[in-house]
Order: structure tokens, then sequence, then C-alpha cells
């Protein structure tokens, strides 16, 4: 997203566009979404309910497992090239603001690099909290604000925090948020994909489940490329 767009009929129109020309290629390629469900401990029988889901390729990935695919996507283009490729899953066009699903449905609740493009985030995760269970473990990829080459841009360029990063934010600031819409942190990992060296992404095909290479870094976890947080209700 190249500017501030900040009125849900443009973001939707954004995203349409994009999934028309773009397709797949505006994402990242399938090996690249195991280390969610590997994060998860994702286990057969479980329903999982990827949130924005796009064109399904965490809910293809989680077919490995043998869990329960659902998805929602507020994109009507991502959502009916999602159900040609995977009639069988249950697919949604739906507002991550107001979810399609009664209370305490869901045992795994993904949010893959969405969450910081919904107009209301509050509204949002409450909706996500009300449609877990008990039990439920969530995974949340978001935008960190201070990666080390944006705090580069920031500092000796002097740019503005806008352009891909007005909706970032930094560690304390996402934890703050979870917290308070009632979700404990189990964990947060350093997502570095985007970062990896070609050699590198070759090798974690050959070896599909190698996730702890995607969260390998020698930065410390603040200056991550995005945060990968692992979350379940609070008591
Ligand atoms: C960067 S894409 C990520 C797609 C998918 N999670 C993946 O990783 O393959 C962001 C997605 O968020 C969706 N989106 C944005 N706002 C939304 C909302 N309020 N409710 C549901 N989906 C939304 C977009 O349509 C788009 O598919």
């Amino acid at each position: 997203m190249s500017k501030q767009l900040d009125n849900q009929e443009q973001i939707t129109q954004w995203f349409n566009n994009t999934y028309t020309k773009r397709g797949f290629w505006y994402l990242r390629p399938i090996k690249a979404y195991y280390i969610y469900l590997e994060l998860l401990e994702a286990k057969a029988d479980q329903k999982l309910l990827d949130i924005a889901c796009g064109l399904g390729r965490l809910l293809e990935a989680s077919q490995d497992y043998k869990v329960e695919p659902y998805g929602i996507d507020i994109s009507d283009v991502a959502i009916s090239k999602a159900k040609e490729r995977f009639p069988d899953f249950n697919l949604q066009v739906a507002n991550a603001e107001r979810l399609p699903f009664d209370d305490n449905t869901f045992d795994l609740i993904t949010c893959i690099g969405s969450l910081e493009r919904m107009v209301n985030t509050d509204d949002a995760l409450k909706e996500m909290y009300r449609v877990g269970n008990k039990q439920s473990k969530y995974c949340f990829l978001v935008r960190n604000s201070e990666t080390t080459s944006w705090q580069f841009f920031k500092t000796f360029l002097g740019m503005k925090n806008e352009k891909g990063h007005q909706d970032a934010k930094n560690l304390k600031e996402w934890t703050s948020i979870f917290k308070t819409a009632g979700f404990d942190v189990i964990d947060v990992y350093p997502d570095q994909y985007p970062l990896m060296k070609k050699a590198r992404r070759k090798y974690l095909w050959l070896k599909k489940v190698n996730y702890k290479e995607v969260i390998k870094s020698h930065e410390p976890i603040e200056k991550a490329n995005e945060f990968l947080f692992i979350l379940k209700k609070h008591d």
C-alpha cells in the first residue's frame, strides 16, 4: 500500500485491484506459511480461522496438519479466487470487524500481515477474541515501526513515518494493544522471511518446515523485520 488509505471502500478496492493484477505474486510463497502452523502446534480436527486469508495460502498449508479450514477476507476478488482453488474450504467475504461466527467457535486463529490494514483494530481484536474458544491459540504477524532499515531512513534521511510504515508499531506498542484486548502473550518471534537470501529460502523449500530459519535473527527482537506474536486468551 503506497499511500494512506483510511476508508474501508478504498482499502477493499486497493486489495481487489492488487489481487486482480498480481494474484499470488503479491504474497509470500506457500513454504513461508508453515511457520505459523508449527508455532501454533496445529493438530488434526482443530478448527482454524484465518482472518484476512487473501488467496488462502495459509489454509492450503494447514491441510498438511489436517485442521478444519475457515477463512474470511474483505476482498471479494481474493475470496472468489481462493474458492476456485479450494471449493471445500469454508471461505466467506467478511469484515474482520464483524465476524460471521458464533462465540467460542475456533481452536486456532491466525491473522497474517493484515491487522495493521484494518480501519478499526480494536473492533477486529474484540471479534477475534470473541470467536476463539477458551483454549484457543492465536498467531499474528504484524509490522514493526523500528526496523534497522527504517531507523536509518528516519534518522539519516529525515523521512516521515508514512508510505507503508504508517500502520507499523513497535514491540511495546503491539504488546500493549494485545494485552488491552484481553490476550496473554505466550511468545514473540522476529519474522525475518523477507530478509532471507535466496539461497537460504531455497534451503527452506527443501526442508519445508524448517521454521527456525524464518525466525533466526542476530539482532535484538525490537529490531525485527516484523513481529510474530503467539497469544492466548487471558484466563
Ligand atoms: C497483506 S494481505 C495478507 C493476506 C494473507 N493473510 C496472506 O498472508 O496470504 C492483507 C489482507 O487483509 C485483507 N483485509 C484488509 N482489511 C480487512 C478487513 N477489515 N477484514 C478482512 N480482511 C481485510 C485484505 O483484503 C488482504 O487480503
